[in-house]
């Protein structure tokens, strides 16, 4: 049996991700699921975030559906996504933009990075290390070049006028394009930043190292409606987790105001993931309609609470069958 690990974490992850699970089963009954704690709420209970025994769990899942969890900016606190993204070694997150006039596919190097996770404190300095390896590159480069392949090119974010390792980044992402035969260009990170938003016709995949990715798809939320709207898969050779791009949202916490069609999208690429497309595209075409008939919650200036949002988007899977 197909067995999915749920982590609501902490904030609006708890309010989210009850109802993109509901949706899950709605049309995937044969699901078996699990809850497993992580978070800045567990810490908090115990001491621990993100024990082994919660590592296991995730490990021993075929799939991951994940909320948000805080992290307190404290240096002494580590961060459970990027733990979890390093030890399940979810190397591409796949972060898809789409909405009227847009469809950008935003793949972003997940475990190395500005968020190596490699830092020290000095007496009058904090110093993060920025790893990027050319092991990374190539895979997150084959995975971008692949997703481009079928759809219709690449480009590649970047700021080699001033890193040296964003230079082995573009070398090997251009390199592997040339190789799969994908149309690439490559393009300054800050200046990428405001064309995309300017001109979102002009990209398909961008393929961008770790902070880079994590900054441009939160602005690229504006395109769509905001950060409620935005989905993403986090991928690796033997696990994959499936997240909202927002995080735990202190600000509406527990108002049933969070819109939770970046969770329930989320359940869509976890069906598309498991081979079933006929069900991830049943969940797409039930929010597409819901939105479509005007419910929309406030984030997108309509008065829908999360869970009356939530019911009307189940109500229309269930007519859909
Ligand atoms: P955030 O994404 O939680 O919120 C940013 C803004 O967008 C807030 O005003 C929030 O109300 C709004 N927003 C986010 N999701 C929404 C939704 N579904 N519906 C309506 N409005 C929504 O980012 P923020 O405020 O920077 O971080 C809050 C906490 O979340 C921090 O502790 C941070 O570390 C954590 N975080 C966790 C992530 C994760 O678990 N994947 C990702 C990003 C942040
Ligand atoms: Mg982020």
């Amino acid at each position: 049996m197909t067995k999915i690990a749920v982590v609501e974490g902490d904030g609006i992850g708890r309010e989210v991700v009850p109802i993109a699970r509901a949706v899950i089963e709605a049309v995937r009954p044969d699901l078996e699921f699990f809850e497993v704690e992580a978070g800045y709420g567990l810490w908090k209970r115990t001491g621990n975030a993100c024990g082994e025994e919660t590592m296991a769990d995730l490990r021993s899942a075929d799939a991951v559906l994940f909320g948000a969890v805080t992290t307190p900016p404290d240096p002494g606190y580590r961060s459970v996504l990027l733990q979890i993204r390093r030890e399940l070694d979810l190397y591409a997150n796949v972060r898809p933009i789409r909405g009227e006039g847009v469809d950008i596919v935003i793949v972003r190097e997940n475990t190395e990075g500005l968020y190596s996770g490699i830092e020290w404190m000095e007496s009058d300095r904090a110093c993060t290390v920025r790893v990027v390896s050319r092991r990374g590159s190539e895979r997150i480069a084959r995975y971008a070049c692949a997703l481009a392949k079928s759809r219709r090119h690449l480009t590649v974010g970047n700021k080699a006028n001033v890193l040296k390792s964003d230079c082995l980044f573009v070398e090997v992402c251009t390199a592997e394009a040339a190789r799969a035969g994908v149309p690439c260009r490559t393009c300054y990170i800050d200046a990428l930043a405001l064309d995309l938003l300017m001109h979102p016709d002009r990209y398909d995949v961008v393929v961008t190292t770790n902070i880079f990715g994590d900054i441009l798809s939160d602005a690229a939320a504006y395109l769509v409606g905001g950060l409620g709207m935005l989905p993403s898969a986090n991928i690796g050779e033997r696990h994959a987790l499936f997240e909202p791009v927002h995080g735990s949202a202190p600000d509406i916490a527990g108002r049933n105001i969070a819109n939770p069609v970046a969770a329930i999208r989320s359940g869509a690429m976890l069906l598309s993931h498991l081979g079933d497309a006929a069900a991830a595209a049943a969940v797409e075409e039930a929010v597409r309609r819901v939105l479509g008939a005007g419910i929309q919650t406030r984030d997108l200036g309509g008065v829908a609470g999360t869970r009356e949002f939530g019911a009307a988007v189940l109500r229309e899977v269930g007519r859909g069958k």
